[in-house]
């Protein structure tokens, strides 16, 4: 429940990065000695695949709510085809983690996210190169076997894409041979993975620009490795005082990592100070002026701050135009924003928002940062939004509601038990 019109003034500190998170903690299953991991969020998506690598058999000891134990050596099967495998996207890493180990891997395919098909030929075809055969069991089940030549390969993606440049990362590290990986990601969060896997003993060079070296290696002792800081929740946290002209100081980042998200939120008239490990955003000394964002692959502006940035432009005077153009259905959520009163019409890829006035209704979260853009909203509207199936934006953001009181945010987390009973706040 959110009540809106307080501009948000104060500190926030950013988490460990979900999307570097739930691709290292996979990795953790191609060491031959245990890790601990540091920096972790405090989200749903981490719990979920801590306890698959427990249901493969590892020993994973939660130290404190962002540092896990990992032992890795008990597992000894590659397959990960339980229900809680289907639950999390990222669940698809443990097909290279697996394969890398074992040279074979069966792993349940990941539900999509509600923006539109979520295809992985491009994880497939790289697999496929490095001597993988692939089955798809039932529509539900992917089974890799490399079991009679399983080698290095020159793979170029067809499309930049994170998943796939980070699952082939992970099968190569300990396959026969050099990989090269052609026309791929450059996420912060891929290079947070080569770094953990290097510190380990992997040979991975270029990581961050279009070409990945991989030299496979036998084997990758124990190691204690800190997450990168989530560019996107403190994108999220900027995002949320331009839209309310508050003044933030967002701790904890890296702000080499924020570039796009910075230099757009100056061209809109906010004032950024950047330090090493933390920013400043003013956004309470003059009208936020209409821009144009175009979403692209790192170093561009990205993606997973669209909806968030959507959600700030309906409070600026004037024509904006979003165009995403990695995603082909990220859109769903506006219709949320429209029944607060939104003036958002989307054609195809692009979202055109006239800037106006927002009041509060009661919102659903449709996905993850679907969810943060309805909480941006909220948090300007006139009167009391309510935002339901807020779990899916606490898979991603942790400790929200705390964070955005701490910024004087007028928020609460309530219970409406099932039964009808009173409803309780947290
Ligand atoms: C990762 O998804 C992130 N998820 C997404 O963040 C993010 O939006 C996306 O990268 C882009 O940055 C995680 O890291 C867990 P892609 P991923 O492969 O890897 C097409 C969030 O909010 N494609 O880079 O699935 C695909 O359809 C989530 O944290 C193929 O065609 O994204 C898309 O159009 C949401 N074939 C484009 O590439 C493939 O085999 C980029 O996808 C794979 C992808």
């Amino acid at each position: 429940m959110i009540t809106g019109g307080k501009p948000l003034f104060g500190e926030v500190t950013v988490s460990g990065a979900k999307n570097a998170a739930v691709a290292i903690i996979p990795g953790v299953v191609l060491c031959d000695e245990p890790c601990r991991i540091e920096n972790i969020p405090n989200i749903s998506d981490v719990t979920v695949i801590a306890n698959i690598l427990r249901d493969l058999g590892a020993m994973v000891r939660r130290v404190d709510k962002n540092t896990l134990d990992i032992d890795p050596r008990p597992i000894q099967t590659y397959k990960a085809t339980e229900d809680s495998v289907r639950k999390m996207r990222a669940s698809y890493y443990l097909l290279g983690a697996l394969l890398g180990r074992f040279h074979k891997a069966k792993v349940a395919l990941p539900g999509g996210c509600n923006f539109g098909v979520r295809p992985i030929d491009q994880h497939l075809k790289g697999f496929q190169l490095m001597g993988a055969k692939n089955d798809l069991i039932n529509g539900a089940i992917i089974e890799l076997d490399a079991s009679e030549s399983f080698h290095g390969a020159r793979i170029y993606f067809d499309t930049v894409s994170v998943g796939s440049t980070i699952n082939v990362m992970l099968a190569a590290v300990k396959a026969e041979g050099q990989t090269i990986i052609e026309n791929a990601a450059k996420e912060p969060h891929i290079v947070d993975l080569a770094n953990f896997l290097n510190s380990m003993g992997a040979n991975i060079r270029g990581a961050g620009t279009d070409v990945i070296k991989i030299r496979g290696v036998e084997y990758l002792h124990g190691v204690t490795y800190s997450i990168i800081p989530d560019q996107i929740e403190a994108g999220t946290y900027m995002a949320a005082a331009a839209a309310t002209r508050g003044r933030i100081t967002v701790r904890n980042i890296t702000p080499k990592h924020l570039e796009s998200i910075s230099s757009k939120l100056c061209e809109m008239g906010c004032e950024i100070d950047e330090y090493d490990e933390a920013v400043i955003i003013d956004a309470t000394k003059r009208p936020l002026n209409r821009v144009n964002i175009k979403t692209m692959p790192h170093p561009g502006f990205p993606t997973d701050c669209q909806p968030q940035f959507v959600a700030l432009l309906t409070t600026v005077k004037g024509t904006s135009i979003v165009n995403e153009s990695v995603w082909d259905n990220r859109y769903q959520y506006v219709s949320e924003l429209v029944r607060m009163g939104a003036n958002i019409s989307v054609e195809g890829r692009l979202a055109i928002i006239e800037g106006g006035h927002l009041t509060a209704a009661p919102v659903k979260a449709t996905d993850l940062r679907a969810g943060a853009a309805m909480l941006i909203a909220g948090l300007v509207a006139d009167g009391t939004t309510s935002i339901s199936n807020i779990s899916y934006i606490e898979r991603g953001y942790s400790d929200v509601v705390t964070k955005f009181q701490s910024l004087g945010a007028d928020i609460k987390k309530v219970y409406f038990p099932d039964d009808g009973a009173a409803a309780t706040t947290a």
